[in-house]
């Protein structure tokens, strides 16, 4: 049997959601971001592909800081608000209760399990509707609910997918083996 050709279509896997975060005229806003990957283990560094006519970019011109945050599936109605409103028509600044780190201009938000909060230190015009900010990670914030002996538990962390080809949202499964180790006997 022979493949069958689909058209060029990038059908990654299930892609993490994100809520990206910056300061737009002194005022924290939102968006609901899945076009986003980690670049660089150590020094971690992320990028993001957000559209340009996205508000949340001014922000992160203006600051040159930006906060990654991760939402468990809890938050799930509230990511997909923040995917459906802009802030140029709807004041997102109050839906979420946010904190400040070291950096003092990137919002993050409280109940997410994980929060990143970057540097911008590249913004990469090199695709037609996109620009990609990459920012290093300078610093990682979580409650201990989320810590197994100290590390970051992702199936604690309960955070869910987007789908890109049935637009829906999935949840994480099981661990199924490990890395680096799965296929030390495999011939
Ligand atoms: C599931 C989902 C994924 C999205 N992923 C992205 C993305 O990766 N990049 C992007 O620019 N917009 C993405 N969006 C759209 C923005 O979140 C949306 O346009 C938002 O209203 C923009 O907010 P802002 O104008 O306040 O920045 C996504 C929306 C949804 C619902």
């Amino acid at each position: 049997m022979g493949k069958v050709a689909v058209g060029a279509d990038n059908f990654l896997y299930p892609m993490p959601m994100v809520l990206v975060g910056a300061n737009v005229g002194g005022k924290p806003n939102f968006l609901a971001v899945a076009f986003f990957s980690a670049i660089q283990m150590k020094p971690p560094v992320l990028a993001v592909s957000l559209n340009k006519i996205r508000y949340t970019n001014d922000g992160i011109k203006e600051n040159k800081t930006f906060s990654v945050n991760i939402p468990s599936v809890e938050l799930m109605e509230a990511v997909d608000y923040c995917g459906i409103n802009s802030g140029k028509k709807v004041d997102k600044s109050g839906i979420f209760e946010t904190f400040y780190g070291k950096l003092e201009t990137a919002p993050m938000i409280k109940n997410c399990p994980v929060c990143m909060e970057c540097r911008l230190i590249e913004t990469a015009d090199i695709v037609t509707d996109n620009i990609v900010f990459v920012g290093d990670v300078v610093e990682t914030y979580t409650d201990d609910q989320y810590l197994t002996g100290g590390v970051l538990d992702l199936i604690k962390t309960n955070p869910f997918l987007f789908s890109v080809r049935d637009k829906k949202y999935i949840s994480i499964g099981e661990r199924i083996g490990g890395a680096w180790e799965a296929g030390k006997n495999y011939k």
